[in-house]
């Protein structure tokens, strides 16, 4: 296990009813209130009703950036800054899933930056302050909720990258199982994928003996796999809904990664595919996870595969070392295919046409190589691709 600094400082507010608290959990770091969310599931499912009295009550000011979409594009961000400057906005308040998150963590940044939010996102300029936020977590998913940084998009020149900095964790995030109850089952499949892809990257490291962290993620990894399908057939299952959210957040907050050195590699090849074809990204992790596992798989990486089948799939350990590894990439393929996910890039719209090129972009963002688990080079990113087509 290396050594490392464990700091997690979102307060969660964990529970149905939790909401109650948002108007004091408020007033500890702001008085006007961004209120952002998304393409208004909020308003359908009464989150956004509830939330507006909640602050009406309190007697906190707020002004709302509505509309952010899926894949939060960096137009988005322009928009929340400009109403933050020009309200005298001082909290920011995120109510939705990953992408209402992310966009309001860019915003919290760009406040405090005069030139395009994009040079923080391309890291052409840094990060100095960040506006204080808190979530309202609807969408079991990201891990957004907890963790220190953002994914955002630029459709204009394809390109999808992630933005962090210690000061964009939440100071607080409302955790109620019952706000996810109206996700769809296609963004419930996406979000479990998603989740359990947070997961494997760290958890494919070549880092021993980080046992705990280890035990950890395979106990997350089965939670996943008991709730997922549980979720989508009872979308009002309580317990399937909470123990997918808390997994959510313990999946990306930090907790599996210490100790370990983990560089991300099927994440980076994902952003590719939503910054051209705006896919849903758990989406496209469950597409490409198995071709990576397969891709991967090899002497050196054998171990890790051997304990994944062994621990998370119960295989027999009678069977042969690669036996155990292969069937445990078929387990995993199998898990998304039965939470209906479509598992071909073709099934989602992505053909042949731009592979080269996404595969070239990824390749020249990570400077060379993707991951370290068995890092990835050019040829090994497009052939990733082109199985999964
Ligand atoms: O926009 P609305 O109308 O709210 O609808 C959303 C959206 O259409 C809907 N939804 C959310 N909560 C709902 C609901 N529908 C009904 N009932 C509810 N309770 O679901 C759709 C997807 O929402 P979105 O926020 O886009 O999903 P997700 O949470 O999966 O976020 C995806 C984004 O997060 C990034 C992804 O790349 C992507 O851009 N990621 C962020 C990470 C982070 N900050 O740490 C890490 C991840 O790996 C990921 O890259
Ligand atoms: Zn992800």
């Amino acid at each position: 296990m290396l050594n490392f600094n464990y700091s997690i400082p979102t307060r969660i507010l964990f529970g149905e009813g939790k909401i109650e608290l948002l108007g004091k959990e408020i007033k500890k770091y702001g008085s006007r209130v961004l209120l952002a969310y998304g393409g208004g599931s909020i308003k359908k499912n009464g989150i956004y009703q509830n939330v507006v009295k909640i602050l009406k009550e309190n007697d906190i000011p707020f002004f709302e950036l509505s509309g952010i979409e899926p894949n939060p594009r960096v137009e988005s961000v322009i928009e929340g800054v400009k109403i933050c400057r020009e309200n005298n906005i001082d909290f920011i308040l995120a109510v939705g899933g990953g992408s209402t998150i992310d966009c309001c963590k860019a915003v919290g940044a760009a406040y405090y930056y005069d030139g395009n939010p994009w040079d923080l996102v391309i890291g052409k300029a840094k990060i100095e302050k960040v506006l204080p936020i808190g979530c309202i977590l609807t969408l079991a998913a990201t891990g957004s909720e907890m963790d220190a940084g953002g994914v955002i998009t630029n459709m204009e020149t394809n390109q999808k990258y992630g933005v962090g900095h210690p000061d964009m964790s939440p100071k607080f995030s409302i955790l109620d199982p019952t706000y996810t109850y109206t996700v769809s089952p296609y963004q419930t499949a996406a979000g479990v994928a998603d989740i359990m892809s947070h997961i494997f990257e760290s958890y494919f490291s070549k880092v021993k003996g980080a046992y705990l962290q280890d035990r950890l993620a395979e106990g997350l990894l089965k939670t996943c796999i008991h709730y997922g399908r549980i979720a989508i057939d009872e979308p009002e299952n309580y317990e399937a809904r909470a123990n997918l959210m808390w997994a959510s957040s313990l999946a990306i907050n930090g907790l599996l990664a210490y100790g370990k050195d983990s560089i991300w590699s099927v994440h980076p090849l994902e952003h590719e595919l939503s910054a051209y074809y705006d896919i849903t990204h758990g989406v496209g992790l469950a597409i490409l996870t198995p071709h990576w596992m397969e891709h991967v798989l090899d002497e050196t990486t054998l171990y890790k595969f051997v304990e994944y089948g062994i621990n998370v799939w119960n295989i027999e350990r009678e069977k042969s070392d690669m036996e155990i590894a292969k069937e445990s990439i078929e387990k995993t393929r199998d898990f998304f295919i039965s939470l209906g996910i479509p598992m071909t890039l073709r099934e989602v719209g992505i053909g042949e046409e731009k592979i080269e090129t996404m595969a070239k972009a990824v390749i020249e963002y990570k400077g060379g190589k993707v991951g370290n688990f068995k890092p990835l080079d050019y040829e090994d990113v497009l052939d990733i691709y082109r199985k999964a087509l």
